[in-house]
């Protein structure tokens, strides 16, 4: 079975790759489980410019219908991520993708720019989308719910970076059909989508939200038929590669996903479920492709038959 596809410019071995922020610093978590060889990529937690503590706990709830966090993207910067991280990242036997987020254009430029040459990530996903920080002084939170924004963000990380840039959108826009247009106007390679859906969880006992930051985002199978029709809806616009992400916990969802127009996935919420997740949707994806008789997963890119979306 062949599982590699092209995207960005990049051959993946595999088109499951894992979130940001679901599988550890380095994955170290997980070596016991899954042989690194087998994963499409590593996307690593989001590095910022300068240290964050993140958001006040609790930053993580389990509701009847999802995993509901606020984690508030604690790193220690980036001078931290690219002396001790990124070295050891790069000796893994994988593509390393590295989850930058800034609230400033500068902030970004800074921050390409102290990746040194020898140990560039094969990508950078430009995080435009968390839901618990404010993404800078824009009349909207998030960058990814401002097209200019967006654009402005995505064309000063593609002028500086030299790998390409995926840009992660956020679901919660009216048309993310938009925000894709403006990534793609802006030079980004792909995007991937979708991050968390914004919610909030009561303690009803308490009479007050469980996290300590009020909202949180929304991840897990609750949020896949959401992810699906987000993914479909840029597919059927934009002409830019596609990252799904939203919900994946079995080798179907990956189908689903690459059908509605994927070229490659994130496994996100599964991982903390289940530590060998990706080992086990790998292997019922293949399974899948061979039920169908495709022998290149690449091909199931996009072919859902029947009607538009958008
Ligand atoms: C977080 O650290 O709050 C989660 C990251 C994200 O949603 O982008």
């Amino acid at each position: 079975m062949d599982l590699k596809i092209k995207l960005a410019g990049i051959t993946f071995e595999n088109p499951i790759w894992v979130a940001s922020g679901t599988f550890g610093t380095k994955g170290q978590e997980f070596e016991d489980f899954i042989d690194f060889a087998q994963v499409g990529a590593i996307v690593t937690k989001t590095v910022t410019l300068l240290p964050r503590e993140g958001n006040p706990p609790p930053r993580v709830v389990e509701t009847r219908s999802g995993l509901l966090n606020s984690i508030g993207l604690p790193n220690k910067g980036i001078n931290s991520f690219v002396s001790k991280e990124l070295p050891e990242l790069k000796k893994m036997p994988t593509k390393i993708i590295v989850s930058i987020a800034g609230t400033s254009l500068k902030d970004i430029e800074k921050m390409i720019k102290k990746i040194p040459e020898n140990i560039m990530p094969d990508a950078i996903e430009l995080n435009l989308s968390c839901p618990n920080v404010t993404h800078g002084k824009t009349k909207y939170k998030l960058t990814a719910q401002d097209p200019q924004a967006t654009e402005k963000m995505v064309k000063i990380a593609v002028g500086t970076a030299k790998c390409p840039i995926i840009a992660k959108l956020t679901p919660n826009v009216t048309d993310i059909t938009e925000i894709a247009k403006a990534a793609k106007k802006a030079g980004a390679q792909a995007v991937s989508l979708v991050n968390t859906y914004a919610g909030i969880a009561i303690d009803v006992e308490e009479m007050k939200p469980v996290l300590g930051n009020v909202v949180g985002g929304l991840s897990g199978p609750a949020i896949k038929p959401l992810a699906l029709k987000a993914v479909r809806d840029v597919y059927n616009s934009v002409d830019i590669p596609i990252v799904g992400i939203g919900g994946i916990v079995g080798g179907v969802d990956v189908a689903e996903f690459m059908l509605c127009g994927a070229g490659a996935v994130q496994v996100g919420t599964a991982n903390l479920i289940d530590p060998d997740a990706h080992k086990r949707i790998s292997k019922e994806f293949e399974k899948y492709l061979i039920l169908k008789g495709i022998k290149k997963a690449s091909g199931l890119t996009g072919k859902l038959k029947g009607g538009r979306t958008a």
